[in-house]
């Protein structure tokens, strides 16, 4: 098939090369000449494992294509996909302004019948606009050509991007014409030759619904784990094991009960605002949903509150060693990370940083913590930890599972461990004399 993605974010451009992969012949298309230039080139913007070997190998296999001419291409294809950011506007909502500009150009442009897929994560009634908003040009052009629009939202997780792509748990169609069922249905048949037919068809705005319910539930699951971790604490009970004797219950399962700094990155936390918000609009006060981002709100700042507490309240002129800045391990994504919010914490309260973090320092320098002077940037994570009072895990990079904690101790001024990842076995560490806080777990050595 021909397809046309538009927009070469995350989505966009694993949603394409997969495709591309797949034997279809794919365009994607962007605003920004130089992301299109350089994926030309074969220079990926994004950190991602997989996917510059699997652009390179389309691009020169003649499967991949990029350019920024959307109406050329619009009219050469059978699937357009809208791929485009949906930032969080100021009062918590998806902000529509990409999606809605991408409609009016692909309604100023497509001269045949044409299947047009909402792929960007959009609030519940998105596809009814995208729809009104391509009429109206067709009808400013007086053309009367059929088209369909589709919901078939996103489900890849960052830094697994093209494994969950490739294959798929599941993939969500919400379309209101057999036909256009149909043609997605062929477009994702080879995902799943060797496992049971995934494809899940629904009416386009559950298909709306859907994504943001997965996201909500999966963040409550996480907000609910932090919040009876905190409790364990204070009744002297260990998370770890009740992590365990949860998990074992196959009601409950053992994913994404793991308790640390809370849920960042870019789709939990805009996404649970935007459902609140939805919610809201239709005049229904959701609870729970709110609270799941209280929650979330308040983990953020544990680990920093515990290094406060434990140095009296007095953190002026010391120095902590940061092991991880990403949201997460695999990725060099900082967008609403913890570690942007603990650094910051510690920093006003006249701390200085030294940081490693194998992916994300370039992110963490040019934006999201550019504007702080006491934060300098190491190229090992040993080299971070000369003169720090402690150090502090907030990321779970492989690199950081086993270090050399002889190593650590020698380095540091006190051998002390802050981690907001439970990453470390509590009795190894205090045989060893290293005092070691967690989250969910009360240090017995400190
Ligand atoms: C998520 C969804 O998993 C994906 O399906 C959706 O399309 C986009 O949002 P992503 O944001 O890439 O993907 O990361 P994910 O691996 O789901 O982790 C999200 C956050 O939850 C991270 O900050 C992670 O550290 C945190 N998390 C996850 C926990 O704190 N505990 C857990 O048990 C699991």
């Amino acid at each position: 098939m021909r397809l046309t993605v538009i927009g070469t974010g995350y989505v966009g451009l694993v949603s394409g090369t997969c495709f591309a992969e797949m034997g279809n012949e794919v365009t994607c298309i962007d605003i920004d000449q130089k992301k299109i230039e350089g994926l030309k080139k074969g220079i990926i913007p994004i950190y991602e494992p997989g996917l510059e070997p699997m652009v390179l190998r389309n691009v020169k296999n003649g499967t991949l294509h990029f350019s920024t001419d959307l109406s050329k291409h619009i009219k050469n294809c059978d699937i357009a996909f809208i791929a485009v950011g949906t930032p969080m506007g100021e009062d918590g909502s998806a902000d529509l302004q990409y999606v809605l500009k991408v409609a009016e150009q692909i309604g100023q442009s497509m001269d045949a019948t044409l299947i047009v897929v909402d792929k960007s994560t959009v609030p519940v009634g998105t596809a009814d606009k995208v729809r009104t908003t391509i009429q109206k040009e067709l009808d400013k052009r007086k053309l009367n050509i059929e088209f369909d629009v589709v919901s078939n939202p996103e489900f890849l997780k960052e830094g697994d991007a093209i494994n969950d792509f490739m294959k798929p748990d599941r993939v969500v169609v919400g379309a209101d014409n057999p036909e256009a069922t149909k043609k997605m249905r062929q477009l994702y048949a080879p995902f799943f030759r060797s496992s049971m037919d995934r494809l899940i068809t629904m009416d386009v705005r559950s298909a709306e619904m859907t994504k943001y319910v997965a996201n909500a539930m999966l963040a409550t699951k996480i907000s609910f784990m932090n919040e009876v971790a905190n409790i364990c604490e204070l009744v002297g009970a260990d998370v770890n094991k009740v992590r365990i004797g949860i998990g074992s219950d196959s009601r409950i399962g053992y994913s994404f009960i793991y308790p640390g700094s809370g849920y960042g990155g870019s789709c939990f936390p805009k996404d649970v605002k935007a459902l609140k918000k939805t919610a809201t609009e239709h005049g229904y006060i959701p609870q729970l949903i709110g609270a799941v981002e209280d929650v979330n709100d308040r983990q953020k700042l544990v680990v920093a509150k515990k290094i406060a507490q434990r140095f009296n309240e007095d953190l002026k002129g010391k120095t902590f060693a940061i092991w991880g800045l990403a949201f997460k391990p695999q990725t060099d994504d900082m967008r609403e990370a913890p570690a942007i919010y603990i650094i910051k914490y510690l920093v006003e309260r006249g701390a200085k940083i030294q940081a490693y973090d194998p992916k994300a320092m370039n992110e963490a320098k040019e934006f999201y913590l550019k504007d702080l002077d006491n934060i300098s940037y190491h190229d090992s994570k040993y080299d971070t930890l000369n003169g720090a009072e402690a150090m502090v895990l907030l990321t779970e990079w492989k690199e950081f599972r086993s270090p050399d904690f002889n190593e650590i101790k020698k380095r540091l001024n006190k051998a002390i461990i802050f981690d907001g990842r439970n990453q470390y076995n509590d009795t190894i560490l205090e045989e060893l004399g290293i005092e070691y806080h967690q989250i969910g777990k009360t240090t017995k050595n400190k």
